[in-house]
């Protein structure tokens, strides 16, 4: 089902315009664009500082970046989100918290090369990323050699990719792939909730509607 737009949304897009670093796509071919579009990001300068830059990928209504962002005051964080009306609700959001390491790239994932400098990201999150079963939909999962190919680029060195999902067979698919890209599995568990994890982890918007159906949730997290 089609999301129905926000009311509202380009007055509220714009009263979120200082949190907001890019929208939209450069153009239409994606495979393009990440080749040879670069507007890369100076992230001393957006930030004002030179922390580490942490970044989820499918941020959704933004809670886990609310909750990490405010343990890590030290990091900075990137929530990337391709739906408006959902980005939307991240941004209000945060604007509400007034945390000052957060920022917003209404993009999809598949454009990250144009605005993000090769080895400047220090985790990267996955968090519930759709798991897109269907055989012709591989390219579009989140850990396909296409995306883990750009994470790998992105990544400094000793950066980490860290997911959590409800799907065993997305899960199992993406060990896989981390492995064929020369990335090292540090932590991995296919029953988070009853790990030594469980102690750390930030309950996702996706993750409490799976939790509250008794699903098992999967984590891994893949080292370059
Ligand atoms: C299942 S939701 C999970 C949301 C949130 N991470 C959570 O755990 O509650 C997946 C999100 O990823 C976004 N997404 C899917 N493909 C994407 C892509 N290629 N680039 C950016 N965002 C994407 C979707 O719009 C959606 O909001």
């Amino acid at each position: 089902m089609r999301m129905r737009r926000k009311r509202n949304l380009e007055p509220r897009m714009e009263a979120c315009r200082g949190l907001l670093l890019v929208r939209g796509r450069p153009c239409l071919n994606l495979k393009e664009a990440a080749e040879n579009y670069r507007a890369l990001l100076d992230f001393s300068a957006v930030f004002g500082n030179t922390n580490p830059v942490k970044m989820e990928v499918g941020c959704g209504n933004g809670g886990f970046l609310l909750e990490l962002a405010a343990r890590e005051p030290q990091t900075n964080f990137l929530a990337v989100e391709v739906c408006t009306n959902v980005i939307l609700t991240a941004m209000e959001r945060m604007r509400g918290r007034g945390l000052p390491n957060v920022r917003f790239l209404n993009i999809p994932a598949e454009t990250l090369p144009c605005y993000i400098p090769s080895g400047s990201i220090s985790e990267i999150f996955l968090n519930f990323s759709t798991p897109l079963p269907a055989k012709g939909c591989e390219k579009q999962r989140l850990t396909s050699p296409r995306f883990l190919a750009i994470y790998r680029d992105l990544l400094a060195e000793g950066g980490g990719i860290y997911q959590k999902t409800d799907s065993a067979e997305f899960f199992e698919y993406s060990l896989e792939q981390y492995e064929a890209f020369g990335f090292r599995i540090s932590a991995c568990t296919r029953d988070l909730h009853h790990s030594p994890y469980a102690e750390e982890n930030i309950i996702t918007e996706y993750e409490a509607n799976f939790l509250s159906q008794g699903k098992p949730i999967c984590m891994a997290r893949a080292v370059k």
